[in-house]
């Protein structure tokens, strides 16, 4: 039995570094976790969950097999004991002894010594306890021994609704997945299912904890801390004078007691620890728990940081010494940091941006360093449903796929948990912004002052602990509040939603929005994702923010859109699609790959219609959400069959599992790719439509859901799909069925200029060029971040003569411009592909692909030797992990592609390689 003497691998990655002798790190395996009703006793560990030790000792199987979702139910109706080894090496002498918890999940009793110590309600806090008269009293060492109980959330969550007096809603307004009353506990509210993921309501220490004792010479302990980094005179959420210098504002949270006349001092480093400046922090001000000082930073003395593809990703490191009196260091902490501003711009749609064109209303967008720019993104859930394996490694490997994927935004989606410090660091480093939300979604939550005090507590800790990371974008309240619970109490119960109204602003501006303005003048808030805005923004009054809801003027345009709609006839659909500033969320679910499921579900049970396969989705309408939206659409299978029997060749269902596994992925990337052109064209439209965040990245396990990157890391069709419509310079058809209206545009993204030439080439599906009477050819310029049309046309009048199922066109673009902040000449270069009817009715031949690969060059290469080749697909065998460079791609007629890939991890020895297969959307026809 030990305790590690640093944190587990995730938590000890760049975490702040305290010095402090005194301080024993409570990791490691020296634990035991019990229930003895059930007389379960087992070696357990910290950080961990009671499920993860279960399945260590082999008490349950592995939760993420089969329909172990719903078997093991009982183990989140149980209470779980977590209690240590006697903690050796405590000190005799200290001033004061503490216990210092980073996470509990949730409802724990703690004890120490056999006496109790506190009690704890909010898996998001960290929480401190002064526990020196309980050691001093304590009898022999091996007496010390801290034991934490664990109660069962589901239960304590349905003792507190049924609580009298307690806070009810509307019928149809709380969205419930498998475990009800999520909304009254401070949990990650997905533990209680969602329609992307399992229902395990896991319990236990999640996060490391500590024992810390002071004496004279340490005589306070660091717990948390904030550094805010912003231009001189920068107002939250408004876009500062980016020739100010910076201001750094830093804030240590200490327990113990602070000598009279403590101080700061900074030292700033680069990289490479080469000293940038230092000295001492001027306005020093110390409380019972705070010393916070700042400095300035003069503008230029320091390189900017920038996320992926817009420039470098410059860190800084940051050491903070709070210095007493007699100038010995009391405490110190060290940060990575970046300089940056990052603002979501909602003012009022200027006159001079009238005049360029831009409808009436509000911007809705980002400026980083000053510039507007396109986000291109998608939002991430929770990795694992159990956070305490979720590795560095892991998260390295997904984060390397976001910036592989051409992607430099996500939306932390609101109701999993807020992001470990090392998410935060990778994102610094890679360049992925991460707009973070605060946990709640789905609901409407109660606004009783103890409800409301936990939540400030929970929200100004981790509003302090992240804000120095560069990649932090934003702030939100919640997840569809505004745009779905507000709307579903007006649908349900008209007459109350003043009095929702009002308690929605308690919780998401009076409490959330202090929190952030509180702690941060470089970071915008916005109450709720998604939203039409703010009405006003004044700093003259208490909450700056008043929010515009339904407000709005006809041919404004205001906020951000979130859009679904399972009738897979919107595919291609224009018209269907939102009209905003910004898209947050947009999708559809499709199925994960054969190698996927095999890791999860025994063969036996992959089949189409097998129940354990449909036990595994829970996208339908008795689990997931209740709304308008979903009511008239069946289960999740069944959209996923209708949209591949409408669209496409139809795989045998019986024969190859894998097959239409694969033809669900088709459907949804071509859909995602649909609309994220009609966004991205939005930039030079009216509505300068300026970011594209689909839903959703990866998968929390195995099971059809709305990600584009599996379990384990694999790539979907959506993946790949997104790589390319989010290069810098796409070119895409839009096209009504109704009219035969056809236009083509160019996209750029890039911060100057760009000019090229558009080209357009017609053919059977055999791979004979079409005499069509159409332009072959334009040159063309396109301004920074805009798009521009070039070819318009009508099919009723070109296609007349020809069949509209042997009808396909290629486009291709060529463009010159440059990166921001790159003054390098480049080529951009994008192809896309138009067919007037659905793929299920053109006349597909076989494009007799030939796959071969070069030792020497490492790469692939695939030939369609006769026809057009359409959704081409590479596919590797189980065992590793890796990305080609593309694929899911079409071939022209004769056309070759090479094709590069990234390993990123391998248990086959390389012998993947040879079992590298390749296949178009041909082969779908094969088998029916
Ligand atoms: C206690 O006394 C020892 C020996 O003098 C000293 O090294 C140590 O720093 C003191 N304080 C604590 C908290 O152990
Ligand atoms: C389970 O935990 C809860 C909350 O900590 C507590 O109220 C309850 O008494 C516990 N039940 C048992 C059987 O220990
Ligand atoms: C900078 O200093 C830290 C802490 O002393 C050390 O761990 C790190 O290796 C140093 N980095 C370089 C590049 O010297
Ligand atoms: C310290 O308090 C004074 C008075 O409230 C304030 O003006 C100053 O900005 C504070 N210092 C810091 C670093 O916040
Ligand atoms: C602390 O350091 C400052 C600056 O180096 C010096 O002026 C001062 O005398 C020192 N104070 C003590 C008590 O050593
Ligand atoms: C496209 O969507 C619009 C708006 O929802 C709808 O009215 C129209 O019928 C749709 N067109 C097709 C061809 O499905």
């Amino acid at each position: 039995m030990r305790f590690l003497t640093s944190a587990g691998s995730a938590a000890a990655y760049l975490l702040p570094l305290i010095s402090a002798q005194k301080v024993i790190s409570l990791a490691g395996d020296a634990w035991t976790l019990s229930n003895p009703s059930l007389n379960i006793s087992v070696p357990a560990h910290l950080p961990s969950q009671a499920h993860l030790d279960l399945y260590a000792n082999q008490v349950i199987g592995n939760p993420y097999y089969g329909l172990n979702d719903f078997n093991l139910r009982w183990v989140a109706w149980n209470n779980w004991t977590y209690t240590s080894a006697p903690i050796s090496g405590l000190s005799s002498n200290a001033t004061s002894t503490w216990l210092q918890f980073d996470g509990l999940d949730t409802f724990t009793s703690i004890s120490f010594c056999g006496q109790h110590v506190a009690s704890t309600n909010n898996q998001f806090r960290q929480y401190w306890f002064d526990v020196s008269s309980i050691l001093s009293a304590c009898g022999s060492e091996a007496d010390r021994v801290l034991a934490i109980n664990f109660g069962s959330a589901p239960n304590i969550a349905n003792a507190i609704a049924a609580e009298p007096g307690q806070e009810t809603w509307p019928y149809g307004v709380q969205q419930v997945y498998e475990f009800p009353n999520r909304w009254f506990i401070r949990k990650e509210q997905s533990d209680f299912g969602w329609d992307w993921g399992p229902a395990f309501a896991p319990a236990g220490p999640w996060k490391p904890a500590y024992v810390v004792q002071l004496d004279v010479e340490e005589p306070v302990h660091i717990r948390n801390s904030v550094v805010d980094i912003y231009r001189q005179g920068q107002l939250n959420n408004l876009p500062p004078d980016q020739t100010k210098p910076w201001v750094v504002n830093a804030s240590l949270d200490y327990f113990g007691s602070l000598p009279e006349g403590a101080t700061l001092k900074y030292t700033l480093m680069d990289l490479d620890n080469n000293t940038v400046m230092s000295g001492g922090m001027s306005s020093v001000n110390c409380t019972d728990a705070t010393v916070t000082g700042e400095t300035t930073v003069p503008d230029g003395s320091v390189d900017l940081w920038w996320p992926s593809q817009l420039g470098a990703q410059t860190l800084y490191y940051m050491t903070i010494d709070l210095v007493a009196t007699t100038n010995v260091t009391l405490a110190s902490v060290t940060k990575r940091l970046g300089f940056r501003t990052i603002v979501l711009n909602e003012s009022p749609i200027s006159d001079a941006q009238l005049a360029q064109g831009i409808a009436p209303g509000n911007n809705w967008h980002f400026e980083i360093n000053g510039h507007e720019f396109y986000a291109k993104g998608s939002n991430f859930i929770p990795p694992d449903a159990f956070w305490p394996r979720v590795t560095v490694e892991k998260m390295n490997q997904l984060f390397d796929s976001v910036v592989d994927g051409n992607q430099n935004m996500l939306r932390v989606w609101a109701s999993g948990a807020y992001s470990p410090d090392f998410l935060y660091d990778l994102a610094d480093e890679k360049g992925i912004l991460l707009w973070s939300e605060f946990e709640f979604g789905d609901a409407l939550y109660p606004v009783n002052p103890e409800f409301l005090d936990n939540v400030f507590q929970e929200a100004d800790y981790n509003v302090r602990r992240v804000n120095h990371h560069p990649s932090l974008a934003l702030w939100a309240g919640g997840n569809e509040l505004e745009n779905l619970e507000l709307i579903l109490v007006n649908n349900s119960a008209p007459e109350e939603l003043p009095r929702y109204m009002t308690e929605y602003e308690t919780l998401f501006l009076d409490t959330l929005l202090p929190a952030v303005f509180g702690n941060s003048h470089s970071i915008s808030y916005t109450p709720s994702s998604t939203s039409n805005g703010w009405l006003s923004l004044n700093f003259s009054n208490p909450i700056p923010i008043v929010e515009r809801y339904y407000n709005l003027t006809p041919g404004s345009v205001y906020g951000e859109t979130d859009f679904y709609n399972y009738d897979p006839s919107v595919l291609y659909n224009d018209t269907a699609f939102p009209i905003g500033r910004f898209s947050n969320e947009f999708g559809y679910h499709s199925m994960p790959s054969l190698q996927s499921w095999r890791t999860q579900v025994s063969e036996a049970d992959l089949h189409f219609n097998s129940s354990t396969v449909l036990l595994r989705d829970h996208h339908n309408p008795s689990g997931g959400l209740n709304t308008s939206n979903y009511a008239n659409s069946s289960t999740g299978q069944a959209q996923m069959t209708e949209a591949v029997e409408l669209w496409y060749p139809i795989p045998n269902k019986t024969d190859s599992f894998s097959a239409w596994c694969h033809a669900t992925q088709i459907f949804q990337a071509d859909l995602y790719v649909s609309e994220i052109e009609f966004y991205r064209r939005g930039s030079g439209l009216p509505n300068r439509q300026l970011g594209s965040l689909y839903w959703q990245l990866e998968d929390i396990w195995v099971a059809p859901t709305w990600a584009g990157i599996e379990y384990d890391g694999r790539w979907k069709v959506l993946h790949y799909a997104a790589k390319d419509i989010y290069e810098h310079v796409i070119i895409a058809p839009y096209y009504n069925l109704a009219t035969g209206n056809l236009s083509v545009w160019v996209t750029s993204d890039l911060w100057d200029a760009a000019t090229g030439t558009a080209t357009f080439t017609w053919y059977d599906w055999s791979g004979s060029k079409l005499p069509i009477n159409a332009t072959s050819s334009v040159d063309f310029s396109i301004g920074a971040i805009n798009s521009t049309q070039v070819l318009q046309t009508f099919t009723t009048d070109i296609l007349k003569d020809y069949d509209l199922t042997n009808v396909v066109m290629h486009m291709t673009v060529e463009a010159q411009g440059s990166l921001p902040n790159d003054n390098t000449t480049r080529i951009f270069r994008h192809d896309n592909w138009f067919h007037p009817t659905a793929l299920k009715d053109a006349q597909l031949v076989d494009p007799a692909l030939q796959l071969s690969y070069s030792n020497s060059t490492k790469n692939f290469t695939v030939t369609a030797t006769s026809g057009v080749a359409a959704w081409v697909w590479l596919d590797y065998p189980s065992g590793s992990v890796l990305n080609f460079d593309s694929n899911a791609f079409w071939l022209a007629p004769n056309g070759t592609r090479e094709i590069g890939y990234t390993v990123k991890s391998d248990s086959t020895n390389g012998a993947w390689i040879d079992g590298v297969t390749v296949e178009s959307l041909y082969n779908q026809t094969l088998s029916t």
